[in-house]
């Protein structure tokens, strides 16, 4: 293990790497991946059995504290989130201060800085273990509802208060579908199909938004206010936004009349900006193994649901023809695990603009895990360094000599 303490700061040559592309910020213990092999594990378990059998909190106890739960430490930690999901009242009066249309993602990273304010006791430096967890629990009951009320808000609909008869993905379909005119009881498939989508979500080692948790929480800024900044930087359509851009796109090419060759050739054109959303990964150059999954996943839970979607079978045609075509194959241009999502979000009654915010609900744990990571190794604050390539000396000139 490195001795971080006896890491000193270098002066000489500096690594410049944009975009740290070969740079490693960290060591970590969270997420392993293998991009060459598409290989990805959760503390060591892989991506595809925790998919299959586990719930999406036994997922999150596992990569927050390292260790699957026991079925007494799996109780008491449901029990200690249940205990949180109401978000204080005074924070419904922000929501109503949002335009309408608001976007979701805004409402959520601001909503979850804010915590920070009701909940002062976050921002003692010294932490207490006491006081972490109760972050974490907070957080992880709080999220859901914030996310479910912003989607009610931004349709100007009564929100709906947390029932705790529900387990935590269907409590999230109760908040989000209930109406106060129509009784609403979460669908068995639609939380199951949730629950998997969460757990494929749920971390993925030192990418922009965890690296931004944990550059904040260096500076010792609080859990809260570093896990919104992980929001915010998940929204960019590079990253978590590309599940609202793929679907977008795919609906731009079905009004289009389906022509994907027509896509392709603009995605390949140097001279357009257009990029094939849902494609390409800065560390899975052969596939994504998430996005195997989901690709499975769209299909059961279409078939189950009976909903016939459209832009499925374009997706799928999308992904046919990239395959096969030299420019995708040679740079090593895959589907990642945006580009089926959304096409199960949609199945599953989500609007198009909460879509990132899902992903949000799922890479919670490890943000939360990224941070605690950082805090126990005392990794010192997070500064890069920089090639200067400015200007040399020069001196004031008057803005009338101007
Ligand atoms: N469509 C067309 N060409 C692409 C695409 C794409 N989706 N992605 C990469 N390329 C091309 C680039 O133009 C570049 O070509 P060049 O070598 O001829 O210049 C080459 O492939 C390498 O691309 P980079 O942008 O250098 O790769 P990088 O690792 O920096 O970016 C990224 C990865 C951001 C994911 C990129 O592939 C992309 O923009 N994809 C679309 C957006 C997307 O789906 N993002 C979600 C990622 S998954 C996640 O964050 C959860």
């Amino acid at each position: 293990a490195i001795d971080i303490s006896k890491l000193r700061s270098q002066t000489g040559y500096i690594t410049l790497d944009y975009g740290f592309k070969n740079t490693g910020s960290t060591s970590s213990a969270i997420t392993f991946l293998d991009g060459e092999k598409g290989i990805l594990r959760y503390r060591g378990y892989p991506i595809e059995q925790l998919a299959e059998k586990a719930e999406f909190l036994e997922v999150a106890f596992l990569i927050i504290y390292g260790e699957l739960p026991t079925k007494e430490e799996y109780e008491e930690f449901k029990d200690a989130i249940v205990h949180h999901t109401l978000v204080h009242e005074d924070m419904k009066h922000f929501l109503e201060a949002y335009p309408r249309g608001a976007h979701p993602m805004g409402v959520a990273a601001s909503m979850v800085c804010s915590l920070s304010t009701f909940y002062p006791e976050s921002q003692d430096p010294n932490r207490p273990k006491k006081a972490i967890d109760l972050t974490i629990h907070r957080l992880l009951a709080k999220l859901p509802t914030i996310a479910a009320w912003s989607h009610k808000f931004s349709k100007r609909h009564p929100v709906v208060y947390p029932n705790n008869k529900y387990d935590y993905t269907e409590n999230f379909l109760y908040m989000m579908f209930s109406m106060p005119t129509e009784e609403y009881e979460p669908d068995p498939v639609v939380a199951k199909a949730l629950n998997k989508l969460l757990i494929l979500h749920a971390d993925h080692e030192q990418n922009c938004s965890a690296s931004t948790v944990r550059i904040v929480g260096s500076s010792q800024a609080n859990l809260y206010a570093s896990v919104a900044a992980g929001v915010t930087a998940l929204w960019g359509p590079l990253h978590g936004g590309a599940n609202q851009a793929v679907i977008e796109m795919l609906e731009n090419i079905r009004k289009d009349g389906g022509d994907t060759d027509k896509w392709i050739a603009k995605a390949k054109d140097k001279e357009d900006p257009f990029r094939l959303m849902g494609f390409g990964h800065r560390v899975y150059k052969n596939f994504d193994p998430r996005a195997t999954i989901i690709k499975k996943a769209a299909d059961d839970v279409l078939d189950k649901l009976g909903v016939v979607d459209p832009v499925l079978d374009i997706a799928k045609k999308l992904e046919k023809v990239a395959l096969e075509d030299e420019y995708f194959v040679k740079r090593g241009l895959y589907p990642n695990v945006d580009f089926y999502s959304g096409i199960i979000y949609r199945a599953l009654g989500i609007p198009t603009e909460m879509f990132t915010v899902m992903f949000a609900l799922g890479r919670l744990p490890g943000w939360i895990g990224q941070w605690k990571e950082m805090i126990e190794n005392g990794e010192p604050i997070g500064r890069p360094r920089q090639v200067y390539k400015g200007a040399n000396k020069r001196d004031y000139v008057p803005i009338e000599n101007r």
